[in-house]
C-alpha cells in the first residue's frame, strides 16, 4: 500500500516520505479499515508516541497521521460490534502505525459507525477536534449550563468547535486579531485578541479551555471564579487557579462521543473548520506549505 513515513525526528514535515509499506494485518480484536481520508495534526512529529512504542523502543519507520475515515475491510481475531463494508471514522493508537495510509489496523473500540450522508473527508476531520473539545467541556471541564466559558484559539480546530458546543453556556474565544470574524462565526459571544486586548478585562469564567499554554495560561487563571476549571491540551497545566481545579489530559476515542459528534453535523449544529484538503500523493508538499493555513488540513486518501 502507499503511505507516508517518517524516519527522522529532527527533519520535522521535511522528512516525510511517499512510500509502499506492506498492508496490516489485523490483531485481536482490530479491523482494517480501507482509508478514504485522514487528518493530521503537525504536532505530532514531537510526540514521543510517533517515534517509539509503549516501551520507548524505536518504532521508526512510522506512519502518522490518527484521524480517518473509510470502510472496514477485515475484522481480527474476536472483534465484534463492527462489520466488512461498513462505513466508520475514528482516532487510532498514538503509538501504532496511522492513517496517512491506504490502510490501517485499528481496534474496534477506537471506531464508531459513520453515517451514510457525511463525507468521509468531514468524518476525518471530527476524531481529534471534536473530542478533544467535547472532553474538555463536558468530561474534564464538567461544564454545567450557566456557566461561562473562555477558549483560546477560538479559530483554530479545537477551538472552533469549543465555540459551538459552548455556544449554549456563552463562550468568549481569543486568538489573532485576524481571526475575530471567524471566531464570532463559529459561535463566539465576544473575541478577545489576544496581541491588542486586554485579556484581564474578562472575569468570572468557570471554565478556561487552553490550546495555547505559557503566559496566555498563566494570566488565564487568575480570571477563573471561584470553584472553576482550567483545562489544558498543550501538556502539564503551568498555572492553576486560586481556589479551583486545573487539569491537563490526551485525547482518547470514544465511540459514543463520536456518535453524539456526528450527530450533531448531521442535524447542522456543528459545523467543521476543513481548510484544505488535498491527496495523499501531494500530502507532503501540503503538509510542507509555507503559507499560513486556516482550518483542518484532510488528505483524500482515496478520491
Ligand atoms: N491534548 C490533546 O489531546 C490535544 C488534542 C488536540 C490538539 N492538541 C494540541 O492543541 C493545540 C491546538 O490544536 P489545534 O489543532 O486546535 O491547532 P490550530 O488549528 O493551529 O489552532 C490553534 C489556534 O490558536 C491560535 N494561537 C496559537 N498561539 C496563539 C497566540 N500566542 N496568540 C493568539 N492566537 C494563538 C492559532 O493561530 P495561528 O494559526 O495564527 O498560530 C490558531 O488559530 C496544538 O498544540 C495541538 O497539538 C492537544
Amino acid at each position: 500500500m502507499k503511505a507516508i513515513v517518517v524516519t527522522d525526528q529532527a527533519a520535522g514535515t521535511a522528512g516525510m516520505k511517499l512510500v509502499e509499506r506492506p498492508e496490516p494485518p489485523a490483531a485481536i480484536n482490530d479491523v482494517i479499515v480501507q482509508i478514504h481520508a485522514s487528518g493530521f495534526v503537525p504536532t505530532e512529529l514531537a510526540w514521543p508516541s510517533t517515534w517509539t512504542d509503549r516501551r520507548d523502543r524505536d518504532r521508526t519507520p512510522s506512519i502518522p497521521g490518527h484521524e480517518l475515515a473509510g470502510v472496514v475491510t477485515a475484522l481480527g481475531y474476536g472483534t465484534t460490534g463492527l462489520s466488512v463494508g461498513q462505513r466508520v471514522f475514528g482516532l487510532a493508537d498514538w503509538h501504532r502505525d496511522g492513517t496517512l495510509a491506504e490502510y490501517v489496523a485499528i481496534e474496534a473500540r477506537n471506531l464508531a459507525p459513520l453515517p451514510g450522508d457525511v463525507d468521509f473527508t468531514v468524518g476525518a476531520s471530527l476524531p481529534i477536534s471534536g473530542l478533544t473539545a467535547w472532553q474538555g467541556l463536558f468530561q474534564h471541564g464538567r461544564l454545567q449550563a450557566g456557566q461561562s466559558v473562555l477558549a483560546h484559539g477560538a479559530a483554530g480546530a479545537v477551538g472552533s468547535i469549543v465555540m459551538q458546543l459552548a455556544r449554549e453556556a456563552g463562550v468568549i474565544g481569543t486568538g489573532r486579531a485576524a481571526d475575530r470574524q471567524k471566531a464570532l462565526d463559529f459561535g463566539a459571544q465576544e473575541f478577545v485578541d489576544l496581541d491588542n486586548d486586554a485579556l484581564e478585562d474578562v472575569g468570572g469564567i468557570d471554565l478556561v479551555f487552553d490550546v495555547i499554554g505559557g503566559d496566555i495560561q498563566k494570566r488565564s487563571a487568575g480570571l477563573i471564579r471561584a470553584g472553576g476549571t482550567l483545562v489544558s491540551i498543550v501538556g502539564p497545566t503551568e498555572a492553576r487557579p486560586a481556589d479551583g481545579l486545573a487539569v491537563d489530559f490526551v485525547v482518547e476515542s470514544d465511540r459514543a462521543q463520536l456518535s453524539e459528534i456526528v450527530q450533531r453535523v448531521r442535524d447542522g449544529r456543528l459545523r467543521t473548520n476543513i481548510g484544505n484538503v488535498s491527496a495523499l500523493d501531494d500530502a507532503v508538499a501540503t503538509f510542507n506549505a509555507t503559507e499560513r493555513r486556516a482550518g483542518k488540513t484532510v488528505i483524500r486518501v482515496r478520491p
